[in-house]
């Protein structure tokens, strides 16, 4: 993989793949150019950034969605403001706002609250508004004192930025503390934020009890919610959620960005019968539906082909 002095020709085609301007690279394989941008802003490259920032004019919702994620977990203060211009664009879908409000989350910087405050009091979306308040309550988290007294125990999800912190482990007793997660996960009452840290301390526990426990989750009124339940399955890549992603894909009455978080997921999984439901819905009438069928199967054949990394990687001759 490139290193930090990337080649600016390495840039250049990888903006290129991604920005599509000729219209000739499928959509799988402008997902593995911007999985390369995403390794050099990880490192630090600006220049990732702007390449990425430039494909936001893009019609595919799966794509920029993804790109403002990887945005998000640069880690970078430069990402600000490509971001931020991305929520407060009405012309992005929701899914891509969505993304762009966690990704400000993500990054944690105090300047993102003012915008995050903005459309978390009047944007006419609840995903949108509840992304704001979840962003804003992680912000306010991170720049707080309180996080240094939380212990949360290490987990292998330590390298992502989750849109709120599992909440610390006080309890001793695994299944006890899974019931009393479990009860707070569904607590509407509760704060977004704190159900969310009840969700990501289930998956870090990621018993079979845990992965039944989160189920729960998809009976929520909230999209949002039930999008990121799949979502939480689909880094636990554990088949026990597989019953219930194919139920949540296959229900067309369920919101788009839930059903494509499922099918992201079972790709992830892809267990024998992943494969017929992916191969199914990736006929979907919902463009983001069937993009990210297409995209996971894309990953399972990546996966079987026994190739490194879901990357593409430019050759320039020095
Ligand atoms: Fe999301
Ligand atoms: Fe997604």
């Amino acid at each position: 993989m490139a290193t930090e002095a990337a080649d600016q020709r390495v840039i250049d085609e990888l903006e290129r793949v991604l920005v599509n301007k000729d219209g000739k690279s499928e959509l799988p394989f402008r997902y593995r150019a911007l999985f390369s941008l995403n390794h050099l802003s990880q490192k630090g490259d600006k220049r990732a950034i702007d390449a990425i920032y430039n494909a936001f004019g893009d019609e595919s919702e799966l794509l920029k969605h993804e790109m403002a994620y990887v945005l998000g977990q640069s880690g970078l203060e430069y990402a600000i403001d490509p971001l931020t211009k991305i929520v407060e664009d009405p012309g992005q879908q929701v899914m891509v706002r969505h993304e762009a409000a966690e990704a400000l989350g993500a990054l944690g910087f105090t300047k993102s609250l003012p915008v995050l405050e903005k459309y978390y009091k009047n944007d006419p979306l609840a995903p949108i508004r509840e992304t704001c308040e979840l962003a804003i309550a992680r912000i306010q988290w991170k720049n707080g004192l309180d996080k240094n007294n939380e212990k949360i125990s290490p987990s292998v999800y330590d390298n992502i930025v989750d849109p709120a912190p599992p909440m610390p482990d006080t309890v001793k007793d695994v299944n006890k503390e899974i019931e009393k997660l479990k009860l707070e996960l569904v607590d509407q009452s509760l704060p977004l934020f704190h159900r969310y840290r009840a969700m990501f301390r289930l998956r870090n526990i990621g018993t079979k009890e845990a992965i039944a426990a989160l189920v729960e989750g998809f009976e929520d009124p909230s999209a949002l919610f039930r999008h990121e339940i799949a979502f939480v399955f689909g880094q636990m890549v554990d088949p026990h959620s597989v019953p219930a992603l194919i139920e949540v894909l296959e229900n067309t009455q369920e919101v788009d960005m839930v059903r494509h978080e499922a099918a992201e997921a079972l790709g992830g999984i892809a267990t024998e019968e992943c494969l017929p439901v992916l191969e199914k819905y990736s006929k979907d009438s919902v463009p983001v539906v069937a993009e990210s069928c297409a995209v996971a199967l894309d990953m399972i054949k990546h996966e079987q082909s026994g190739e490194l990394e879901y990357a593409y990687i430019p050759k320039v001759s020095s």
